[in-house]
C-alpha cells in the first residue's frame, strides 16, 4: 500500500560507502502526502505530481491523453472545476487511504477460494490513488501475475479511446467525491476443486431465453452478468482495450480495484464480484465507445448493503487458429470454465438466478458463437441455471441457438450426450 512503512525510497545524495542494504531509506509516504496537498493549478504541475512516485515512469513519462484531455477535451469552465474542486477533492480522498484502509489488503492469489469485501469508500480511495499513481511497483515475484493498478497507461497516447475513457472515469470521481456512496462491495476468487466428467452428466438443458436486442448490463438486472474476461481481470481497461469487459470495468468502475489484488485466472478460476454501482452512461463499441452521461444506478441494495448487481469474470481461450477449438481438451477447458463461473458455490436449485450472458471469446479471442452458447448452455445446466442470451445485434445467430437449444430440449438429450458431439447440433 502506497502509506505502508516498508515504502521506503533511498535517502537522496548519502555517500553510498556501506553495502547496499544499510542504505539509509525514507518514507515514500511522506513525500506523497507532500505532493498531494498541493493543488496542482494546471495539468503540468498534475503531470509532475503524478509522475514524482515512480522512478521508472518519470523517465517513460508519457501523459499525452492527460495532456489533451485538460488542454483540448474539457471546456474552460470543466478546467477551472477540474483543478479548483475535483482533483483538490481526488487528492483528500486519496490522503486518506492510511485512516480508510488501516491493514494491506489480502491478495485474491491462485489457487485459494477467498473473499474480500471492502466499502464502495475504500474503493474510491484505493482508485483515486492508483489515479495518481502512488502504488509503489509491486515486487518481482508479484508484478508478472498481476494486473497492473497505478493508472500510468491511462494517460500515455492521445487516441479517441483514451478521451472517452477520461471522461468516463472522472464522472465516477466527480459523482464519489461529491457524495461518498454507503454500500459494500465483494470480491469473490473461486476454484473448481474437480474438473467435472461432461460426458457422464445425465442433466437435462434448462430454460433458455435468447434476442438480439439488449445488452448483459442493461437487460441482465437480477442475473448472474458474465464479463468476457482476460485472465488479469480487466485486460486492457487502463490501456487500450474497449470492448466488453473494459466497458464494464470503466462504466463500474469499483470492478478495477480488483486489478489491485487478483493474481491472474487460472484455467479452473472465476472471480465473482457482488455490490459494484453503475456510475456512467455510454454509446457505440471499441472504436465509437463514447461516455454519454452519468448514470444514476437504482439497484436496490442486499442485507450487507451491496448492490445487487453480481458479474462473474471468466476468461475463455484466445484461439488463433479456428478449429483449435473444437478438440476436446478445449471444449473441456471451456466448459469447466464456465462452470466454475456459472455455478453457486454453495447449492445447485433452481431458483438460483440466470445467467446473462453473449458471445463469450468471440470476438477478440476468436471464438465460434454457436460452439460457445452450447458450451455455456451445457455448464449453465450443470450449475442449474437458465441462460439470457444476448446475442448482440446477431438475428441469424439468435436463431441457430434457439433451434439448437429446441433440438436438445425436444429429444430430451443430456449435457453428457450434448458433451460427447458438440459438432452434431
Ligand atoms: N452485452 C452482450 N454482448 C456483448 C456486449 C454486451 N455489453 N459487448 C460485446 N458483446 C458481444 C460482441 O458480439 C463481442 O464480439 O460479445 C462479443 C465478445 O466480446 P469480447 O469483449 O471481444 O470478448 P472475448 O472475445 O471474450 O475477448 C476477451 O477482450 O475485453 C477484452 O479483457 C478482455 O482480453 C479480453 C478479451
Amino acid at each position: 500500500m502506497p502509506c505502508s512503512s516498508k515504502n521506503t525510497i533511498p535517502v537522496e545524495d548519502q555517500v553510498i560507502v556501506q553495502e547496499p542494504q544499510h542504505l539509509e531509506s525514507k518514507s515514500q509516504w511522506e513525500q506523497i502526502k507532500k505532493t498531494l496537498t498541493k493543488k496542482p493549478t494546471n495539468v503540468d504541475e498534475l503531470t509532475k505530481a503524478i509522475l514524482k512516485h515512480s522512478a521508472f515512469q518519470a523517465k517513460n513519462g508519457d501523459t499525452a491523453a492527460l495532456h489533451s484531455y485538460c488542454t483540448k477535451v474539457l471546456d474552460p469552465d470543466a478546467v477551472e472545476h477540474l483543478f479548483d474542486s475535483l482533483l483538490p477533492d481526488m487528492m483528500q480522498l486519496a490522503l486518506r487511504v492510511s485512516e480508510l484502509c488501516t491493514k494491506p489488503i489480502p491478495l485474491l492469489k491462485r489457487g485459494v477460494s477467498h473473499s474480500i469485501t471492502m466499502s464502495q469508500e475504500q474503493v474510491a480511495c484505493l482508485l483515486a490513488n492508483a489515479f495518481f499513481c502512488t502504488f509503489p511497483q509491486r515486487d518481482i515475484r508479484e508484478c508478472c501475475n498481476y494486473p497492473d493498478f497505478n493508472f500510468f497507461r491511462l494517460f500515455k497516447g492521445s487516441s479517441s479511446k483514451k478521451m472517452e475513457k477520461l471522461k468516463t472515469l472522472m464522472c465516477y470521481f466527480k459523482m464519489v467525491t461529491q457524495q461518498i456512496p454507503t454500500g459494500l462491495v465483494t470480491f469473490s476468487r473461486r476454484k473448481l476443486e474437480k474438473p467435472l466428467n461432461w460426458k457422464s452428466s445425465k442433466t437435462l438443458l434448462t430454460k433458455l431465453h435468447i434476442t438480439c436486442e439488449g445488452t448483459i448490463e442493461d437487460d441482465g438486472y437480477g442475473m448472474l452478468q458474465v464479463d468476457f474476461a482476460n485472465k488479469f481481470v480487466g485486460g486492457g481497461v487502463i490501456g487500450a482495450g474497449l470492448v466488453q469487459e473494459e466497458i464494464r470495468f470503466l462504466i463500474n468502475p469499483e470492478l478495477i480495484v480488483s486489478r489491485l489484488f487478483t493474481e491472474a485466472l487460472d484455467d479452473d478460476e472465476c472471480l465473482v464480484v457482488t455490490g459494484t454501482q453503475q456510475f456512467s452512461k455510454y454509446t457505440g463499441y471499441n472504436e465509437t465507445y463514447k461516455w454519454s452521461g452519468s448514470f444514476q444506478d437504482k439497484t436496490p441494495r442486499d442485507a450487507w448493503q451491496r448492490m445487487c448487481t453480481e458479474i462473474v469474470a471468466i476468461d475463455a481461450l484466445k484461439f488463433e487458429h479456428f478449429l483449435e477449438q473444437f478438440h476436446p481438451s478445449k471444449i473441456n477447458r471451456e466448459l469447466n470454465k464456465a462452470f466454475c463461473g456459472f455455478r453457486h458455490p454453495e447449492e445447485k436449485s433452481p431458483t438460483l438466478a440466470a445467467v446473462a450472458t453473449g458471445n463469450w471469446g468471440c470476438g477478440v479471442f476468436g471464438g465460434d458463437t454457436r460452439l460457445k452458447a452450447l458450451i455455456q448452455m451445457l455448464a449453465a445446466a450443470e450449475a442449474g441455471r437458465d441462460v439470457a442470451y444476448f446475442t448482440f445485434g446477431d438475428s441469424q445467430l439468435m436463431t441457430d441457438v434457439y433451434n439448437m437449444h429446441s433440438f436438445l430440449t425436444q429429444r430430451n438429450i443430456s449435457v453428457g450426450e450434448a458433451s460427447r458431439h458438440p459438432d452434431s447440433f
